[in-house]
């Protein structure tokens, strides 16, 4: 069977999907070919069963630890993992539904079965009862995503040494887990198993947690917070081997400052990076250029090498991040159709799901130093906020990081409640080149967190009201020019 195609896109996670469905709107011929999952890595081993583990977990953890400091006393309160298991399963399944019926409603062809080009014009695809169909397209979108990176020594068997997706698909809730990496999925999966109630041991090579990420005043609030909840958290930690005892355990073997050690738990989680999927054989018939780090390397269109090809989401460059991946499926779709446009954004806010969520948009403090910019930094705490108090959550602040000469916004940096939900003022400010005025003379409700990040603007600029700042602090003169005709 030969099918012919305006547009073909190869993966269907959120890169994938949603570029197809765009490519439906603007009026192409549009079909996808997925082999395992709608809805990719994201919406079915990643992004949302991790958020959902994680949304029960701080519930249970709150049920238990903080439920009776309001005079709430909840006896009994237990876990039956199994149930959890299900739960979470079937929120990945109506996600990945919804993409179905998504798809299917806007015209869009969805082929099971793995892919393989043949040439650049073709694509053969066989099913898993080894149906081949060939497809034919004007334009493809690869859009194929990533793997966890392994380490010699720790290959995945997914029983003793699990990546991310054997760690979400668990079938009980591990006594003690070792986990080698303290990057995003590290401590977002130790963070929630550690309030399930494991205990969590956390190597990381580097000489901090989530610096790479995340402003590092950030990390160590995430970092303090994991620790008083019992996570034993060690840098400069190199996992050497480990070796499976008797009692189906495991024994890992580290080196912790030149000195070797030994540590035993149930399993190893591996979460060390990921890769994109490159080297699949999709892309053997291709010759595609690639960057140092092994991308597709794209033009600022995401065209590839090959100008009717295109790349997005994980397998074109990092962010690896699911709404990076959906903003390059929408720009090309619109490419595809014409549209003059090419990848413009400012910014791509990140969030760690940490226990409290770190948030980050736009420049941290060191890199607007290290680009020239004279900074203007602030900081308001949640502490100092009426509806972080009235929840129980007041760790954590936001920091704003400004250019002191005209007040531009660079980047903003919240840890603590909501930060995840809250970042996204903070990603329009900076898409919109606001100035700290902006989000300062801005009305915003009370009593909600969204407060901290008017205060926040307010501190920067010098003038902090539910915070008292050092003596001698220089007040910025705060106006905005007011429209020549009102209305
Ligand atoms: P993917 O989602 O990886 O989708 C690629 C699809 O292509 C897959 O469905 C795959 O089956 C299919 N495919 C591959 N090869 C072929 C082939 N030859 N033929 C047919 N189909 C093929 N990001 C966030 O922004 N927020 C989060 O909270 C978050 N949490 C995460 C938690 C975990 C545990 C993990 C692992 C990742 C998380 N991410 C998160 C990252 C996010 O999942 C990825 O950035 C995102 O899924 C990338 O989207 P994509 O469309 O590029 O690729
Ligand atoms: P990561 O890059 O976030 O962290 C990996 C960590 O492992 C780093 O701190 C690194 O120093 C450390 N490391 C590397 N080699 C090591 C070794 N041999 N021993 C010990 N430590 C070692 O990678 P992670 O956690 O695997 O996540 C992969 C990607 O998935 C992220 O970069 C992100 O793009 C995406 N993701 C996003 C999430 C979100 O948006 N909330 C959640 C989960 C994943």
């Amino acid at each position: 069977m030969l099918e012919s195609y305006d547009v073909i896109v190869i993966g269907a996670g959120p890169g994938g999907y949603v570029c197809a469905i765009r490519c439906a709107q603007n009026g192409l011929r549009t079909g996808i070919v997925e082999r395992e999952f709608l809805g990719g890595v994201c919406l079915n081993v990643g992004c949302i069963p991790s958020k959902a583990m994680i949304s029960a977990a701080h519930f249970f953890h709150r049920l238990k630890h903080d439920a009776s400091a309001m005079g709430i006393h909840v006896n009994g309160v237990s876990l039956e993992f199994s149930k959890l298991k299900e739960w979470k399963q079937s929120v990945c399944q109506r996600m990945s539904q919804g993409v179905s019926t998504l798809l299917k409603g806007n015209k869009v062809d969805v082929f099971w079965g793995d892919a393989q080009f043949t040439s650049d014009k073709e694509l053969k695809v066989v099913s898993s009862s080894k149906e081949t169909v060939v497809l034919k397209a004007k334009n493809f979108v690869i859009a194929t995503g990533s793997r966890p990176v392994s380490i010699p020594g720790f290959e995945y068997d997914e029983t003793h040494v699990l990546s991310s997706t054997g760690a979400l698909n668990l079938d009980q809730l591990p006594d003690h887990l070792l986990i080698i990496g303290g990057g995003y999925i590290g401590l977002e999966i130790g963070g929630y198993l550690a309030d399930l109630g494991s205990k969590i041991t956390v190597l990381e090579a580097g000489s901090s947690f989530l610096t790479s990420v995340v402003d590092p005043d950030c990390a160590q609030v995430v970092v303090k917070k994991m620790q008083k909840k019992g996570v034993t958290l060690i840098t400069e930690a190199l996992a050497k081997s480990y070796r499976k005892t008797k009692n189906g355990k495991v024994i890992l073997e580290y080196v912790h400052k030149n000195r070797t050690e030994q540590i035993e738990g149930d399993k190893i989680l591996v979460t060390v990076g990921r890769k994109p999927n490159t080297d699949a054989p999709l892309l053997k018939n291709l010759n595609l250029t690639r960057t140092e780090q092994g991308f597709i390397k794209t033009d600022p269109q995401r065209r590839t090498s090959i100008g009717h090809i295109f790349a997005i989401g994980d397998i074109a460059g990092q962010p690896m991040l699911a709404h990076k991946a959906s903003y390059e499926g929408i720009l090309v779709a619109d490419v595809l159709a014409g549209k003059n446009r090419v990848y413009d954004a400012k910014c791509v806010p990140s969030v760690v799901f940490t226990d409290p969520e770190i948030a980050s948009v736009g420049l941290t403090e060191t890199q607007a130093k290290s680009q020239g910019y004279p900074v203007l930094v602030g900081k308001f705490p949640f502490a100092a906020n009426g509806r972080a108090v009235s929840m129980m959550h007041t760790e954590g602040f936001v920091k704003m990081v400004a250019d002191q000469k005209n007040h531009v916004v660079l980047g903003v940096h919240i840890v603590g409640p909501e930060a995840s939900n809250l970042i996204s003022e903070a990603a329009l400010a900076i898409e919109m080149g606001a100035r700290l005025e902006d989000l300062a003379l801005t009305i915003h409700p009370h009593p909600t967190l969204g407060e901290t990040l008017m205060e926040a603007a307010e501190v920067t600029l010098g003038h902090g009201i539910h915070i008292l700042q050092p003596e001698g602090t220089k007040r910025s003169t705060m106006s905005r020019p007011i429209p020549e005709s009102p209305g």
